[in-house]
């Protein structure tokens, strides 16, 4: 048996629980033995609730476990994120996760603590929800130079845009319900300023390059000035407005931006609705491809954090190398960005 343990229990944490206990069979299968969640951290009190057998609101009962080999990290934002995944990996455990501030921040050096301590630090979750990215681009597309990643990145404002251009409701409401579906961060400005889809293409633009990117040198405007006339040009013009993460290959670096954009028809983003997020990867050698699938949600996230975790519990004892230096690359200025 492996003991795992899962840290935060808001929306992706108990989404976490709940993919392993249903799928638990299956899982079990595909690591070779049980993989039990033995413990839920919740910082806040939680009387009442169904994980209440496993549930401990004391971070040292994981870490005095030895037994506890893989954790999931599903506590959002910096601190106390930073200084218990920290911990877990100096203790001999993996960690997973789906803190893209975390990542973004401190994506290098955790990775280099995690294999200084023969454990993994895998973050699958942290961009696109439950769409593959992060692997393929650190596996499947290693051998390629990578000359752009292009796509809509953030779910709650993808939900938005379509829900006001589509059905011409207004910027409190349609924010509010995309909330209530739990696409939002806990600080939904982080969605709409564009703050969340600039740490994503920030990670992505890490691993396709090797090296740390800086998210505040990245240019960021999100959705907050787009009008209803913005609109009403648009389908004037045959275009959708897209919050778009660009990141252009130039010479020896990489230039990246968030903006709101008009997506033209013949372009595969006019075709992503709702909290659905695609990127669209070119290598040199394998031209395009296009990653798809649901961007945000308890259940989209947390299938791609418990996918990390069963990788990790089959890689006890193995590095699963990710290559992202702690140096930083100097990006190109924005207005080097061609369409
Ligand atoms: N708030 C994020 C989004 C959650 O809407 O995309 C997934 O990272």
């Amino acid at each position: 048996m492996i003991k795992a343990a899962i840290m935060g229990y808001g929306t992706v944490g108990s989404g976490v629980y709940e993919v392993i206990k249903k799928n638990q069979v299956s899982i079990n299968k595909k690591v070779g033995q049980e993989l039990k969640v033995q413990y839920v951290l919740d910082l806040r009190e939680f009387p009442g609730d169904p994980v209440m057998d496993v549930l401990t609101h004391d971070f040292e009962d994981i870490i005095k476990d030895d037994e506890v080999k893989i954790v999931a990290e599903v506590m959002g934002g910096l601190h106390p994120a930073y200084e218990f995944t920290k911990r877990c990996l100096e203790a001999g455990k993996s960690v997973c996760t789906s803190n893209k501030e975390l990542v973004a921040e401190h994506g290098a050096e955790l990775i280099r603590i995690a294999k200084d301590h023969q454990v993994n630090y895998l973050f699958e979750a942290s961009v696109g929800g439950g769409i593959p990215i992060i692997r393929p681009l650190n596996s499947s597309l290693t051998a390629d130079v990578i000359v752009e990643i292009s796509g809509i990145l953030n779910g709650t404002t993808n939900y938005m845009l379509t829900k006001m251009s589509r059905e011409g409701l207004n910027y409190g409401d349609v924010l509010k319900e995309a909330q209530a579906k739990g696409y939002a961060e806990l600080h939904p400005e982080a969605d709409v300023e564009g703050w969340d889809a600039c740490r994503k293409i920030a990670i992505l633009t890490s691993l396709a390059s090797g090296n740390q990117v800086d998210f505040h040198d990245i240019y960021t405007e999100g959705i907050t000035k787009v009008t209803s006339e913005d609109f009403a040009y648009a389908k004037k013009m045959g275009c959708a407005i897209k919050l778009l993460a660009v990141s252009k290959k130039m010479g020896e670096t990489y230039c990246a931006m968030v903006a709101p954009a008009l997506v033209r028809k013949e372009n595969p983003l006019y075709m992503v609705n709702d909290v659905f997020n695609a990127v669209c990867v070119e290598g040199n050698m394998l031209g395009a491809s296009m990653f798809y699938g649901s961007g945000a949600g308890k259940l989209p996230t947390a299938s791609a954090v418990a996918g990390d975790m069963v990788d990790a519990a089959r890689h006890i004892g193995k590095v699963v190398t990710i290559f992202w230096n702690p140096e930083k690359l100097t990006l190109a200025p924005k207005e080097k960005m061609t369409h």
